[in-house]
């Protein structure tokens, strides 16, 4: 079985302040390494539930839980979070939500997933395997314009029309069905190389991104999260790129500083501030995680707290 590295994983369990009787949500299994570690901390009444979009991973939570009657496992978007907790008829909100961000390390490195520049296999990148459009899908049915703003927006290519038009121009006579296909094309098109990166990141995860609407997802999570949340609960946030990062704080501090109402509607102070707080500052993992797991060198947890 392929393998996922929790990073920040000790930092992100104290940040959710575990209770024994407490009721937490994972909104991204993976292989569970944060969940495991949450799961630890329950007794007997504690609930755990995780989410994760991938079947392969809801499959690998199923077996880890299958003796645990406090954990239970759901194939679904986080984005559905707010609507699953009331379709279940909860008398209760929950008391931490933890959010990891992006890909796992088994969906990087099984070929067949398509999320990889370095081997080749089909142009998939569907987090959830089982429905919508394939890379290779999307590809052929979006126009120069919308490549050049998904690789401007999404992957921050500065290359970005460039290589949407060496993409679209191939594209005109081959259909573009593999990964080593996309590799080689934004690497061709991409004129300096940037230190220790590779020319097809940036176009990976720009069309990752597209393909799995990752960034609408986040913004309707944490949209809900006061709601969600019990007072005193606890969100963490791993972010692993910038526009991650500027979702997340833009959206919880919108929250934070509470509705925006005319000056003329005489409110003061805490009266006009949201009922969420952020807990401390952004935290990176330090050098002897780096070294320990590369893919850590880019995530950023943040942490925020409905006030009690
Ligand atoms: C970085 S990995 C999580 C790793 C996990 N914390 C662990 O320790 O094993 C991110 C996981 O979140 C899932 N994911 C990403 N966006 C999601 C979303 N909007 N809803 C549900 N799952 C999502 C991915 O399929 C992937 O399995």
């Amino acid at each position: 079985m392929h393998k996922h590295q929790p990073v920040l994983a000790a930092e992100a369990l104290a940040a959710l302040a575990i209770r024994p009787d407490g009721c937490y949500v994972d909104g991204t299994f993976g292989r569970g390494g944060h969940s495991e570690l949450i799961r630890q901390q329950l007794g007997p009444d504690g609930q755990l539930m995780v989410l994760d979009r991938d079947p392969a991973a809801i499959a690998a939570a199923c077996t880890l839980f299958q003796d645990d009657s406090r954990c239970h496992a759901i194939q679904a978007n986080f984005a559905e979070l707010n609507a699953l907790l009331t379709a279940q008829g909860r008398q209760r909100q929950i008391d931490g939500l933890l959010l990891d961000l992006g890909v796992s390390s088994p969906q990087l490195d099984e070929a067949e997933r398509g999320f990889s520049f370095q081997q080749d296999g089909p142009l998939d990148m569907r987090m959830d395997n089982s429905q919508g459009l394939t890379a290779a899908d999307w590809l052929a049915q979006t126009d120069t314009a919308e490549l050049i703003r998904v690789l401007r927006e999404y992957g921050e290519e500065r290359y970005a029309t460039r290589i949407a038009r060496t993409i679209m121009n191939y594209q005109a006579d081959h259909p573009i069905t593999r990964t080593s296909q996309l590799a080689t094309l934004a690497s061709l098109s991409v004129p300096r190389m940037e230190k220790n990166k590779h020319p097809a990141t940036r176009t990976f995860q720009a069309i990752r991104i597209a393909v799995n609407d990752e960034l609408t997802a986040l913004h309707q999570a944490l949209q809900h999260i006061q709601t969600i949340l019990a007072p005193g609960g606890r969100l963490a946030v791993i972010s692993f790129h910038s526009l991650e990062a500027r979702i997340v704080k833009r959206t919880l501090r919108h929250q934070i500083q509470g509705p925006q109402l005319p000056k003329s509607v005489p409110v003061r102070g805490k009266q006009a501030q949201g009922n969420l707080r952020f807990i401390g500052k952004p935290i990176k993992p330090d050098s002897t995680e780096i070294r320990a797991n590369p893919r850590a060198r880019s995530a950023t947890l943040r942490v925020a707290e409905v006030i009690r």
